[in-house]
């Protein structure tokens, strides 16, 4: 490997949310990476801070053809520039959108469990949440993961009040890609309801090697034209506090309405570096990623085995995508439940390891483990979870 992940980068006393912890804990929960990001980019930094004036930017051509570029040598879509709109991030878009393509009171609607945000994006704003939970199968090597439930998906969209659905392509937290067709069907089912499709992408650049992932856009005529696409380069290259983002919207009229919305709310313009770190992600961090991908889907392995091996209570669901587990846990939590704790917060409590409780993502008994770190940490994430799980078990 040409890069380095195995060498653990001290992230004590620099405000970072994940390690704002107690002394000995260890915090494999808030997505964001444990390791430096790749030297192309931040050579890049380096040269745009040296420069030494950081007043007001603008969005160049380089940032247009670094998302076009990427899109069509990684993912085979063909994005028309006019189609991209810079946005400070994600979680701000959607917010706008929730704002701008729904009205008070009507539903917005996502598929559990999924990205705890959205949550608060659709509650916020004075609007529903209607949840599709998804279908929990099994497949011949007893192995679990999600699909979706098209009945009461579409119960659910037929429903006049539905005017919004937040799509998680690739899915938080279970790393589930989901495919061409039933990204069809999703645009048919929301086309047919007049439901405007959301599709968060920001994980689509974290698959497993040899996978990729479908651009619900680029699916259709019938997707294209009724969705809106947020993607970033802020996942898969650990840049999430540069707040750099693109709104993809193909749809003229849609796009005016978006486009409209992102700057009322004055979201569309970029800081100084966030140009620069997208701009060299994408141009210069493709060997990066690679190697990330390999290490980090190697992690996920060493999760799958040791689990079978030494807690097979616990379920690894399959998926794909992310550097986010989902642990099922459901056998452990019906055995006990000491004090009326979840169990992500006992085993933090007993062991210093932070995992994110399935809860926040609209399904208990779950746990969510992140392995964006060196391996050393996971393999002391796992001695702590077994003794965690073994404590809980006494109770
Ligand atoms: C599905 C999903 N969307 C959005 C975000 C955050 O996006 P941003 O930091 O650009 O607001 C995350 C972060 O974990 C996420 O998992």
């Amino acid at each position: 490997m040409r890069y380095d992940f195995d060498t653990p980068v001290n992230r004590k006393n620099t405000n970072s949310y994940k390690w704002d912890i107690r002394q000995g804990e260890l915090p494999m929960w808030v997505a964001d990476m444990d390791f430096k990001a790749a030297p192309e980019i931040v050579e890049a930094m380096r040269k745009r801070l040296e420069h030494g004036v950081f007043g007001y930017g603008t969005v160049p051509k380089e940032w247009y053809q670094a998302y076009i570029r990427w899109w069509r040598d990684r993912h085979h879509f063909e994005i028309d520039k006019k189609w991209l709109v810079f946005c400070t991030g994600v979680v701000p878009a959607i917010s706008t959108c929730v704002r701008k393509l729904t009205a008070p009171a009507e539903n917005v609607l996502v598929q559990t469990p999924v990205y705890n945000i959205f949550f608060n994006s659709i509650r916020n704003n004075g609007r529903n949440i209607l949840t599709s939970p998804l279908r929990e199968v099994s497949n011949s090597n007893g192995e679990f993961y999600y699909e979706m439930d098209f009945d009461d998906l579409e119960l659910k969209l037929k429903n006049p009040q539905t005017t919004l659905m937040l799509l998680c392509n690739p899915q938080n937290p279970s790393g589930r890609i989901w495919d061409r067709d039933t990204l069809a069907r999703v645009g048919e089912l929301c086309a047919k309801y007049n439901v405007t499709v959301l599709s968060d992408e920001i994980h689509c650049d974290i698959t497993k090697p040899g996978v990729e992932y479908v651009p619900f856009a680029g699916v259709s005529d019938i997707c294209r034209d009724n969705s809106v696409t947020c993607i970033s380069a802020s996942k898969a290259f650990n840049l999430a506090g540069l707040q750099s983002a693109a709104v993809m919207i193909p749809e003229k009229n849609l796009r005016h309405k978006v486009w409209r919305a992102l700057n009322t709310d004055e979201v569309a313009e970029p800081n100084s570096f966030a140009i620069t770190s997208t701009v060299a992600a994408f141009e210069e961090g493709g060997e990066w990623l690679d190697e990330f991908r390999e290490y980090i889907f190697g992690n996920r392995k060493l999760v799958k085995e040791y689990l079978r091996d030494n807690i097979p209570e616990l379920i690894l669901f399959e998926g794909d995508a992310t550097y986010l587990l989902w642990i099922d846990a459901r056998k452990v939590i019906k055995r006990v439940d000491p004090d009326n704790k979840n169990l992500a917060a006992f085993i933090r409590e007993k062991t210093g390891l932070y995992l994110s409780d399935g809860g926040e993502y609209g399904m208990e008994g779950f746990l969510r483990m992140n392995v964006a770190c060196p391996r050393s940490y996971v393999q002391e994430g796992l001695l702590r979870l077994a003794k965690g799980v073994h404590i809980y078990d006494q109770g």
